[in-house]
């Protein structure tokens, strides 16, 4: 496995199918802010052939960045783990020294993932995926896993 930057069209057009499929559009809603995906920073991760296994995408804003979206196509191959540790690294290298990121209520794998990562939770906004709702109508009311969705749950983690 590699993780790269994005290079051409036909990365960009995966990369929008993605979002689209997995989060619904291409924006992303997180603490009252709407992210597009052409103006965040993304790495994908993709096999010996290329072939597309995740992306992760991140805003930074002076000494922090905010995670926006990770994603791993196929799940427990390392896949989410080398995007967000690549992330960190270049982010550190760019003068960034706390790393955070918006989940769910109901994404008890991603809670589980970051926290065993080295992330916190720092505070919980309940109701504000509600609230985001109203912004972006394609957020699910109930996930998958049947748990209604209403919170956020930020996750933060200072860089060494
Ligand atoms: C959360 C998410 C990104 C994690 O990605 P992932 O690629 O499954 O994560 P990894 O494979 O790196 O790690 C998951 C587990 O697989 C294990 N694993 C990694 N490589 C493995 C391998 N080759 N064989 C077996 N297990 C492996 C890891 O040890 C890890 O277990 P741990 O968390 O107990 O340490 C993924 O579940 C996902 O895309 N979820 C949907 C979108 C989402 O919710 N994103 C997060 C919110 S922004």
């Amino acid at each position: 496995m590699r993780v790269r930057a994005p290079l051409g069209n036909a990365d960009w057009q995966w990369m929008q199918a993605l979002w689209k499929r997995e989060w619904g559009g291409l924006t992303m809603v997180s603490r009252g802010t709407t992210h597009r995906l052409e103006h965040l920073s993304a790495l994908i991760a993709v096999d010996d052939e290329d072939q597309y296994l995740g992306l992760i995408t991140w805003s930074s804003s002076g000494a922090e960045a905010e995670v926006t979206s990770l994603n791993a196509v196929k799940e427990n191959r390392g896949v989410g783990s080398a995007l967000l540790d690549t992330c960190e690294n270049d982010a550190y290298r760019q003068g960034i020294h706390r790393v955070w990121l918006i989940t769910t209520n109901d994404n008890i794998r991603a809670l589980a993932f970051y926290q065993k990562r080295g992330y916190r939770i720092e505070a919980v906004f309940p109701g504000a995926v509600d609230t985001a709702r109203k912004e972006k109508p394609e957020i699910p009311v109930i996930a998958a896993n049947g748990v209604p969705i209403h919170d956020e749950i930020l996750l933060a983690k200072w860089l060494p």
